[in-house]
């Protein structure tokens, strides 16, 4: 059975304190005893001695009527049981109980006489307290007894009846007992008050030890009980702590504990919550890493097709547009078929045109970049587009911060890039609209960016996958496909990225990221 801690606390302390208590009394009373006894003897032997004194000129005139009377006198006194004085030969000469005069007393059997003739040799001049002795006397009264030797003295023997030789050591014994009561009951007293005040004294220290284990102790416990149950059951309580002692330091520890759990409860929660659109981030990323992949292995593939065969296309293409224009021109030939010539004319600088685009796609690599401002590029470009019939309806707006970084580039790459873009933006704005060129440099302050905004026709969703695929066009035979794709092909191999977000009927949004000269590379 586990006992609870104010029990054990007061139990212990009542056990330890009986203990000590009663070893304390128990000595205080015993050596207490012993000075009463002391001062009892002492008292005795006084009495004795003015006894001895008393009877001496009477014992040298041998006047034995005036001692029995002395003694009977002294005797009557209070608390005086009895007074005797024996002979040599134990004979009882005087008594103040005068039934025992002429008696003898037995020397070795006696208990009064034991304390000096135990040991068969007589013990002289021993302290009173040897000669005294505790005992019940015939009436069962406890009392005090001391025996005190009469030595031979000169005038014993010189004295007129001669009576003791000169060599007798002693001459008798004078015995006195008194009662014992007084001392008895004064040590019962002082006992009995003992005993009361060390109960008070266990009791209010095992009062004040309990009420203040209670409260210093139990009570805060119990307090870190309940919080620590609530803390358990998710119900986030914090202690009052009071600091200062140990237990206040074990509440703010227990505070500092709760608010750590919390915050990582509270993190574990929102991990969870948000866990289903970090799993759907992170699985677009991968998609979209994914792609970037396919298209830059299919880019890549396609490069070296491309250029081997538009490089075998380019001469016999030229042949046939100098041929076609040589023949459109002749006068001799009718205005029909000179009609016919013109369309071949046409179709064949179609086919040139795409033939140099592929040129381009296939040369993407070998570029030749330096430290150059963004801002010549793009005003370069306007003023190249700006002209075109495309852009008769269209308000362009150039929006940059003042002191751009330079960028490492292949600046007729970039701006091909910009006219790729521009051109396509003038194409989905067919009854004009507004097209909107911001440049900046990232919060990251590590690239540059190029947002080019236009108000057109917009890409719908699944356009937008297949929209930097080479050969992917809207335009019929008016588009080659191929402007993103080399744009694309540009831009990475320029470390960069390009970006579309498009709104059908809205608009559409190209942003090229380029990264700035130390910055990372890999955006
Ligand atoms: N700003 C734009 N607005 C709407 N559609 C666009 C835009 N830019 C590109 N496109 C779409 O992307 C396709 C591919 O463009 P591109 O690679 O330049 O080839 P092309 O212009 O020869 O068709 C276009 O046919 C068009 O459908
Ligand atoms: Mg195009």
């Amino acid at each position: 059975m586990r006992l609870k801690l104010i029990v054990q606390v007061s139990l212990i302390t009542g056990i330890v304190l009986l203990f000590t208590s009663a070893l304390f009394g128990y000595f205080n009373i015993s050596s207490l005893k012993q000075a009463f006894l002391k001062s009892a003897v002492s008292d005795l032997d006084h009495l004795g001695e003015t006894i001895f004194r008393a009877v001496f000129h009477q014992m040298l005139k041998n006047d034995r009527k005036a001692i029995q009377v002395t003694i009977g006198e002294v005797g009557a006194g209070k608390g005086i049981e009895r007074i005797r004085i024996l002979n040599r030969e134990g004979v009882v000469a005087f008594s103040t109980r005068k039934s025992e005069i002429g008696t003898t007393i037995d020397k070795k059997k006696a208990p009064a006489c034991m304390n000096c003739h135990d040991t068969g040799v007589v013990r002289e001049k021993a302290s009173p307290l040897v000669h005294s002795r505790m005992f019940l006397d015939s009436n069962g009264v406890k009392v005090l007894g001391m025996i005190r030797p009469i030595y031979n003295e000169s005038k014993c023997w010189t004295g007129d009846c001669h009576a003791h030789s000169r060599t007798d050591r002693f001459l008798g014994l004078l015995d006195i007992t008194i009662s014992a009561d007084p001392m008895l009951s004064m040590i019962r007293n002082y006992r009995n008050n003992t005993v009361v005040q060390i109960f008070f004294l266990i009791l209010s220290i095992s009062l004040c030890l309990t009420l203040l284990t209670k409260r210093l102790v139990i009570q805060p416990v119990h307090t870190l009980l309940e919080h620590t149950r609530a803390v358990g059951k998710g119900i986030w309580s914090f202690v009052h702590s009071v600091p200062g002692d140990e237990l206040g330091e074990l509440a703010e520890a227990f505070n500092d504990m709760t608010n750590k759990l919390k915050k990582n409860r509270d993190e574990m929660d929102e991990w969870a919550a948000t866990l289903e659109t970090r799993v759907e981030e992170r699985t677009r990323e991968i998609k979209e890493m994914q792609s970037v992949l396919v298209r830059t292995e299919k880019l890549a593939s396609l490069g070296e097709l491309v250029a081997g065969i538009a490089h075998e296309l380019n001469n016999p293409l030229t042949g046939i547009m100098i041929h076609a224009s040589l023949i459109a021109d002749d006068s001799r030939l009718d205005e029909d078929l000179a009609e016919d010539c013109r369309t071949v004319l046409h179709e064949a600088s179609r086919c040139s045109n795409i033939v140099r685009e592929l040129l381009d796609f296939a040369r993407i690599s070998d570029s030749q970049k330096e430290l150059q401002p963004i801002s010549e590029a793009i005003g370069r470009t306007i003023a190249l587009i700006e002209h075109n019939v495309d852009f008769k309806e269209i308000e362009i707006i150039l929006e940059y911060e003042p002191d751009l970084p330079d960028i490492m580039m292949d600046a007729s790459q970039i701006e091909q890039v910009l006219v790729n873009i521009m051109i396509n933006s003038g194409q989905a704005m067919p009854h004009g609209g507004r097209l909107l060129i911001k440049i900046g440099v990232g919060d990251t302050q590590d690239h540059l960016y190029i947002r080019i905004e236009d108000s057109g026709c917009g890409i719908s969703g699944e356009n937008l996958e297949k929209l930097f695929d080479p050969f992917f066009s809207t335009k019929g035979h008016k588009g080659t496909g191929l402007g993103l794709s080399v744009s694309y092909g540009i831009i990475q191999s320029h470390s960069g990225e390009i970006k579309v977000e498009s709104e059908l009927g809205v608009g559409t949004v190209f942003t090229i990221i380029l990264p700035l000269a130390g910055g990372d590379s890999n955006i």
